[in-house]
């Protein structure tokens, strides 16, 4: 089959609800690239959202709903790529278990995420068994289906190293048993000599994107342009951007390189516009005002195609697409669960 001659590449995403601009650009964008050369599965990470969410789950739903319709906006083709649920797929779970048995805390207790959460998300109780197994799951999602690459962003690259080392381990104790040729592997294009080979990072290049107060952009922030924002919400947020702090009065010159309007423009503006903003700002010859409104306009671009194609699915047509993709995913992921208890010499089920 075709399809399977293609590297494979699987990621995820936790459903924080609607996604903004940051998002897009740090994972949306190059996962819709990806999808035309690799065979991809990409998940939203629900019971994820519970190791940090597990006192209230009110959102978890819709916050699913929101992210599977900014992900057909954002143009993610469920013809081309699995998309799917990860609680639909209890294999995540079962490996997970699996892996919990033969991890050493320490592995855990040293991911540099563990520690800096706790210390950061101070209103949740984080001394949770689950936050603490946190990349463990993550292990899991991944090697359930044996990619050769994770595309994610430089946040993540921790947690991929530790995927690799709990399949080392995993590889380690339960050796592919000899002569064994894994069912439904006869398709691959890779001889897989382990039963969970270690993935690569496929590192998602992600331009500086500030927020409307010039901090990264980001949900907790609260500074955030949102993929469904309309042309009016777009250009009221850009109008309270702060910009080069040097420019005070409209006859002071600034620089585009030390104001978080100038990053937007070089993100989202063509090298016409660009260089205008330049010239413009460096002589004082626009205003704020105006060169607010070119950043504006570019984004409106960029956005009414994501929002146009958003339109076309209900909340409940975005559902459906992920549930046939989630009974996909489960094949896939049966097919691995059969390699691993058999490594394991466990009964086959
Ligand atoms: N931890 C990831 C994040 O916060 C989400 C995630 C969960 C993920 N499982 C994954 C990403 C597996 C890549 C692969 O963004
Ligand atoms: Fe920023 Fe544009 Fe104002 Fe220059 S003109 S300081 S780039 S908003």
């Amino acid at each position: 089959m075709a399809s399977n001659a293609r590297p494979r590449v699987l990621s995820g995403m936790r459903p924080t609800g609607k996604l903004h601009l940051g998002n897009y650009m740090g994972a949306l964008a190059n996962w819709v690239k990806l999808q035309d050369d690799y065979e991809c599965y990409f998940f939203i990470a629900d019971w994820h959202a519970l190791t940090t969410d597990y006192a209230d789950t009110s959102k978890v739903k819709t916050n699913i709903e929101e992210v599977a319709l900014d992900w057909l906006g954002a143009g993610l083709d469920p013809e081309k790529c699995v998309l799917f649920l990860q609680s639909k797929v209890p294999e995540h779970g079962k490996l997970f278990l699996l892996f919990s048995m033969i991890t050493p805390l320490s592995w855990l207790e040293r991911v540099p995420t563990y520690k800096e959460q706790q210390e950061n998300l101070t209103g949740k109780d984080l001394t949770t068994y689950g936050f603490l197994g946190y990349p463990l799951l993550q292990a899991a999602d991944i090697l359930l289906y044996q990619p050769e690459f994770v595309p994610v962003g430089q946040d993540q690259v921790v947690h991929v190293e530790l995927t690799r080392e709990i399949a080392r381990r995993f590889n380690f104790f339960y050796p592919k048993p000899l002569g064994d040729h894994a069912p439904g592997q006869s398709g691959d294009a890779r001889i897989l000599e382990t039963v969970l080979p270690e993935p690569k990072v496929l590192l998602t290049p992600s331009p500086k994107l500030p927020g409307t107060d010039g901090r990264k952009m980001s949900k907790s922030y609260g500074n955030t342009i949102q993929l469904t924002d309309s042309e009016a919400e777009v250009r009221q947020k850009l109008k309270t951007m702060v910009t080069d702090p040097a420019r005070v009065r409209r006859t002071d010159p600034g620089d585009p390189d030390k104001c978080p309007v100038g990053d937007l423009h070089k993100v989202f503006s063509s090298s016409d516009k660009l260089l205008e903003v330049y010239e413009g700002c460096r002589t004082a010859g626009i205003g704020c005002i105006q060169c607010k409104g070119w950043a504006a306009d570019s984004l409106v671009q960029i956005l009414a195609p994501i929002q146009e194609r958003r339109a076309r699915f209900t909340a409940s047509q975005a559902i459906e697409i992920i549930e046939e993709g989630s009974i996909r995913a489960r094949r896939r992921a049966a097919e691995t669960m059969r390699e691993v208890d058999d490594a394991m010499q466990m009964p086959i089920g």
